[in-house]
């Protein structure tokens, strides 16, 4: 199996080291604008092998899509990062022209792949690269809800003093600050519902510590996180591959679901081989509904924005 990677920067970098060291694959291309530096990141990966006990070979190019050709997954990675204090929103203007670009350029040499985007705006980005590319919404979409309800669990198992393993949690909506919706309701430590252990206030503070939890992060390091969502992206693009049917919050088109439509946003989605194997419509209440429309109605008015100077 073949699967390429387009930005050699943190994200990509660690989202290759990890699939690597899953060693499912046969081959892993790393590819970057920027001359020599995806061959540097390969080249320093490969030298890991004996160590983290993988097969798979990881190649690094400049530029080079003829050498993406044949790919099964496609993990769009491109695009500036945030810096502390920016939002996700506020890289629309450099990242849509990246992304438009890359995804043109990688499917003509993958026709069959699935894509998985991963630049931000996550949202904005993966309705940006469906309608440019015209492939079926079970083969593109956007890697945000695997990370929140990552980040989700880990606010979780520090409130609670147990492990994130052992939570069941997820994160749908927009990968985005003001945009996530931790659904609190639902998360469980070993199948208890979390409200058996922790006060009105404390799950308050989890789901907003959520909600920011990037903006934590690139505060801290003055850039934004990487080995989280490089973790995250080789959890999907494994789950696809290795057919492992399972929810992952995704950002996917919708066609109606949650009674939303032409809008990309994350909903719980069951992953197989067939990518976007189905949407999982859950039982939300009123509340939980009402902020899937709002969201859904402000990433609409920033997606009505992207074509206006293609
Ligand atoms: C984050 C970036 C990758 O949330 O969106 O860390």
């Amino acid at each position: 199996m073949k699967v390429t990677v387009i930005g050699a920067g943190n994200v990509g970098a660690s989202c290759a080291d990890y699939l690597a060291q899953r060693n499912f694959l046969s081959e892993l291309i790393l590819l970057d604008i920027k001359e020599n530096f995806a061959e540097g990141k390969a080249m320093d990966l490969n030298q890991t092998a004996v160590y983290n006990h993988f097969y798979t070979t990881i190649k690094g190019v400049t530029n080079d899509y003829p050498a993406t050709a044949g790919s099964d997954v496609v993990v769009i990675t491109s695009g500036i990062a945030r810096k502390p204090g920016m939002t996700r929103e506020e890289l629309i203007a450099t990242n849509a022209g990246i992304v438009k670009e890359v995804v043109l350029k990688a499917l003509s040499h993958s026709p069959d792949a699935f894509f998985i985007i991963v630049s931000n705006p996550l949202d904005t980005m993966t309705y940006l690269a469906y309608k440019t590319l015209g492939i079926p919404r079970n083969k593109i979409f956007g890697m945000g809800g695997a990370l929140d309800s990552a980040r989700f669990k880990y606010y979780l198992s520090q409130a609670l003093q147990k492990s994130p393993s052992d939570i069941s949690a997820l994160v749908v909506g927009a990968h985005s600050d003001t945009g996530m919706i931790p659904l609190i309701r639902w998360a469980t430590y070993n199948g208890v519902p979390v409200s058996c252990y922790l006060s009105e206030q404390e799950m308050e503070d989890i789901v907003q510590k959520t909600k920011v939890g990037g903006a934590t992060l690139t505060q801290l390091l003055g850039t934004s996180a990487w080995y989280g969502p490089g973790a995250a992206v080789a959890h999907v693009v494994q789950s696809i591959l290795c057919n492992h049917h399972v929810i992952i919050p995704s950002s996917v088109y919708l066609e109606g679901e949650y009674g939303l439509q032409d809008v990309c946003i994350g909903v719980p989605s069951l992953i197989s081989k067939n990518g976007i194997d189905s949407i999982k419509e859950i039982d939300l209440n009123e509340a939980e509904l009402q902020q899937m429309r709002d969201v859904a109605a402000s990433l609409q008015a920033i997606n009505s924005r992207l074509f206006d100077n293609p």
